[in-house]
C-alpha cells in the first residue's frame, strides 16, 4: 500500500492504520512537533520495510534530514531559548534522547543502583499473570515514551492487536520496533514520532479497548507540577473508558534515591552532561564537557530528586543571535524526578480526572504501578 510521499502534518492527522498491510505492519508517523502544529512542513512515512534496512544510525541521518532533524530543532532551540532565559536555567527531560542519550539511559538502567527498572519489571511480571482477567476484549497497547519497548513485551499476549508506541526519540523507536516486530510478527506496530506532553491524534481503526503505559517513572520528570497537564492530556489521547497503567516511584531513603540518579559508574553524569553535546551539535558552540560538572540531590521539601549541570567557569553562548550568560558557579537543571506518596499519586490521578482502578508494589515497596480508568 502506498504511503504518500510529502505529506504534511494535517495529512498524518488523517493516516489511516487500516491499509496497513500485514506483513509490514509498521509506519513511523510524526505528529504534533512544531509549535502550533504548523501545517507547513513536510514529512512523510516510512515502512518497515525500509525500517529493516536502515541502522540506527541511518535511519536517524535519513529521517532528521528529511524532516525531523529540522523539527526536532526547532523546537529544542526554541525551548532553550525560553529556558536560558530565565533566572534559573532548566533543560526539560525530552532532550536528553538523542542517539547518545538514549544509549546511556540504557546503560542507566543496568546499574545496580537504579532500582528503578528491576522493580517496574518485577511488578509488571505480576501483573502479566493477572491481564487476562482484567480486561475481556481486543486490545490497543499504547505506550507514552516507549523506549527500549522491553517492559511491554513482558505483558503481550494475543488478546493484543495493536501497539502504539509514542516516543521522541528516532533511535529507541527505531530499535524497538524492529526487536518487537521479530519476536511478535502478527501484531500490528504503529509507532509514532511525537511530543507526548501535547495531545496525540491516535489511528482510528485500532482495537477499541484502548490501554495506555506510562512506565519508567517518567510522571515524576515533568518540572512545575506539569504532570496533571500530562494525565489530562493523555485521557484526551485515550478518551473516555480507556486505561492506563503509570509506573509510580515511592518516596525513599535519601541514599538509595541519591545513588539511583548519580551512580559511581558516572553514567548518570554522563547521561546529563551529554546536553552540552547536543547544545554543541544543535547551535553549533564550543562549549566544553569539563566546564561543567554533575551534581545532584534529594530535595525533601519538594520530595524530588534534582540534577544540575554546574557551571566550572563564566561562560557565554549565543541561541537564536541572543547573548546567554552562563557564570562561574552557575546551576542549569537538567534533571527532576519527583516522587510521590500513595496518597499524592491518587489526588493527582483524580484530579485529571483519572480513576484509580487498582495497584501493585514490589516486594520491598519501593514502587507501584497504577491502573487508572478514564471515568
Ligand atoms: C525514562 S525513559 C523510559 C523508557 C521506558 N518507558 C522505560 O520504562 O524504560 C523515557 C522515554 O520517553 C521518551 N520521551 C521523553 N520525553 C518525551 C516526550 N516529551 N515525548 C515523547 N517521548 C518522550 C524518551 O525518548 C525515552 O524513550
Amino acid at each position: 500500500m502506498p504511503v504518500a510521499d510529502n505529506l504534511t502534518i494535517d495529512d498524518i492527522k488523517d493516516f489511516q492504520p487500516q491499509k496497513v498491510n500485514k506483513k509490514k505492519t509498521v509506519y513511523v508517523r510524526h505528529q504534533g512537533m512544531t509549535k502550533n502544529n504548523s501545517p507547513t512542513i513536510k514529512t512523510k512515512g516510512l515502512r518497515i520495510k525500509e525500517l529493516f534496512k536502515l541502522n540506527s544510525d541511518e535511519f536517524k541521518k535519513k529521517e532528521e534530514s528529511r524532516v525531523g532533524g529540522r523539527i526536532k530543532k526547532i523546537s529544542f532551540i526554541n525551548e532553550l531559548l525560553i529556558e536560558f532565559s530565565k533566572k534559573n536555567k532548566k533543560i526539560p527531560s525530552k532532550f536528553h534522547y538523542d542517539l547518545k542519550g538514549s544509549k546511556y539511559f540504557e546503560k542507566i538502567t543496568t546499574t545496580k543502583e537504579y532500582y528503578v527498572t528491576r522493580t517496574e519489571k518485577e511488578i509488571l511480571k505480576k501483573i502479566a499473570h493477572q491481564i487476562n482477567l482484567i480486561f475481556h476484549n481486543n486490545l490497543t497497547f499504547i505506550e507514552f515514551g516507549s523506549g527500549s519497548a522491553e517492559k511491554i513485551s513482558i505483558l503481550l499476549n494475543d488478546q493484543v492487536k495493536f501497539y502504539v508506541p509514542l516516543d521522541i526519540s528516532f533511535d529507541f523507536i527505531n530499535k524497538s520496533s524492529k526487536q518487537l516486530f521479530k519476536s511478535f510478527p502478527k501484531l500490528k506496530i504503529l509507532p509514532t514520532y511525537c511530543d507526548y506532553t501535547k495531545f496525540i491524534r491516535l489511528p482510528k481503526n485500532i482495537s477499541k479497548t484502548k490501554v495506555g503505559f506510562f512506565l519508567g517513572s517518567s510522571i515524576g520528570n515533568f518540572y512545575n507540577k506539569k504532570e496533571k497537564e500530562f494525565l489530562k492530556n493523555a485521557k484526551k489521547t485515550l478518551g473516555n473508558n480507556s486505561f492506563l497503567f503509570v509506573g509510580v516511584d515511592l518516596i525513599k531513603e535519601t541514599k538509595i534515591l541519591e545513588k539511583a540518579y548519580n551512580d559511581p559508574g558516572g553514567f548518570a553524569a554522563r547521561f546529563n552532561l551529554n546536553l552540552i553535546n547536543r547544545i554543541n551539535n544543535e547551535l553549533k558552540t564550543k562549549l566544553k564537557i569539563r566546564d561543567f560538572k554533575y551534581i545532584s540531590h534529594f530535595n525533601k521539601k519538594i520530595n524530588a530528586v534534582e540534577g544540575f549541570l554546574l557551571s566550572m567557569k563564566n561562560q557565554e553562548l549565543f541561541i537564536n543571535k541572543k547573548k546567554i550568560f552562563i557564570k562561574k558557579g552557575e546551576k542549569i537543571q537538567t534533571e527532576i524526578s519527583n516522587k510521590f506518596t500513595l496518597t499524592s499519586f491518587k489526588k493527582l490521578a483524580s484530579s485529571s480526572g483519572w480513576k484509580v482502578k487498582k495497584y501493585w508494589f514490589d516486594k520491598k515497596k519501593f514502587y507501584t504501578i497504577f491502573l487508572l480508568y478514564a471515568k
